[in-house]
């Protein structure tokens, strides 16, 4: 595997305990990484990585994600539709502001 020039990390809510308990898991966040691992693949974009992550601590405000190199955080995305406006911004490389988290 080559180096991805940017990852996508999505808060699955996992806690130093270990089980999946918070606002992000709770709004289907888990769900969203496997659909975005698909849509990237079917959009060519291979050079984007997306993992699953444990809280990001910004919950009122999940789900959440953060994508790097960038430092971009966005939340409050909730359907497919909006990943798709996410992944729209960072193929076009610019910025799905409606999520963004400052
Ligand atoms: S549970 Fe997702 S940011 Fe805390």
């Amino acid at each position: 595997m080559t180096k991805p020039e940017k990852h996508i990390f999505i808060c699955g809510s996992f806690r130093a305990s270990g089980e999946p308990q918070g606002v992000c898991a709770k709004k289907n966040s888990i769900s969203f990484v496997q659909y975005m691992q698909e849509e990237l693949a079917d959009r060519g974009m291979d050079s984007v990585l997306v993992s699953m992550t444990g809280c990001l601590n910004v919950c009122d405000r999940g789900p959440a994600m953060v994508i790097y190199p960038d430092g971009i955080w966005y939340g409050g995305f909730e359907s497919e539709e909006d990943l798709d406006t996410i992944m729209d911004a960072l193929e076009e490389n610019s910025i799905a502001e409606q999520f963004v988290i400052n």
